[in-house]
């Protein structure tokens, strides 16, 4: 059976681990070319031996000159772009008095001004090819989230950024989407010890899903981006897609 994104060429970051692991596997698996970056050097040569043909880019989301220069290199790779999954990102937990400038900067230019610039690099090959992208936003772009403002805030700031180009372009056939997935079971908060003096009543959600409340797996979100890149999407754009097990509706 031919394959959702056979002959297409799909870059995903952050694709060393967890969601963007799971997305980059899964693309590959429904017949794409993947072009994998992270800064995760290590990691990018282990998924590289699980996905023939896999390209690898190393760069640091959070130089924006960087982010771009991988964007116009993945463009090269194989002569052409057809999805984007703005995937890469990083999550800290703080006292809202205690955020630094510095924490700031490094959420913002990490999470939300890499997007802006890879975006903003890829858009003539993504009109060429009148391609999709979706970015990884998250519940806490639409909830809130105690200690973490600062993610809550970049986060929020991407889905603005991706339905203001879902309408910009339109009309060039590029289509943006948004996923906002809820607790995934990924290393991006591993070793982040609670706060001393933080008061777990702000931190608590009415879990729905009895027996999972571990939270979801990265393939179900990695099933969700296929979907939105898909043509099987044609028709959806600038829409922001929950996947969050329900966690948060209560
Ligand atoms: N896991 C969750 O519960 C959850 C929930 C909502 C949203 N998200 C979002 O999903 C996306 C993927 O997160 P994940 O949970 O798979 O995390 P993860 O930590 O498993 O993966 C993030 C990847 O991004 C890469 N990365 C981080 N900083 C980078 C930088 N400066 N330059 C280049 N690469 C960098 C990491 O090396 C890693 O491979 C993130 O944008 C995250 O905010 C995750």
């Amino acid at each position: 059976m031919a394959g959702r994104f056979d002959d297409r060429v799909a870059l995903v970051t952050g694709a060393a681990s967890g969601i963007g692991l799971a997305t980059a596997l899964r693309l590959h698996g429904e017949g794409a070319r993947v072009i994998a970056a992270d800064r995760d050097e290590a990691g990018l040569k282990a998924l590289a031996d699980r996905i023939s043909g896999l390209r690898t880019l190393n760069y640091d989301a959070a130089d924006g000159d960087a982010s771009a220069a991988m964007a116009a290199r993945a463009t090269e790779m194989f002569g052409g772009l057809d999805h984007v999954v703005c995937n890469a990102g990083i999550y800290r937990r703080a006292h809202f008095k205690d955020i630094s400038a510095e924490d700031w900067a490094t959420m913002l230019s990490v999470n939300l001004t890499s997007v802006f610039r890879i975006v903003q690099a890829l858009v003539p090959a993504l009109r060429e090819s009148r391609g999709s992208l979706v970015t990884l936003a998250s519940t806490a772009a639409v909830q809130g989230i105690a200690y973490a403002a600062h993610y809550a805030a970049a986060k929020a700031a991407v889905v603005a950024l991706t339905k203001s180009l879902a309408i910009e372009y339109a009309s060039a056939g590029i289509r943006f989407n948004a996923v906002a997935p809820g607790r995934v079971k990924t290393p991006i908060g591993a070793g982040l010890a609670p706060l001393g003096d933080q008061d777990d009543r702000l931190l608590t959600r009415p879990v729905k899903l009895v027996g999972r409340p571990e939270g979801g797996e990265p393939a179900e979100i990695a099933g969700v981006i296929a979907f939105l890149l898909s043509a099987d999407a044609s028709f959806v754009t600038g829409s922001l897609v929950v996947a969050d097990g329900a966690q948060n509706l209560g």
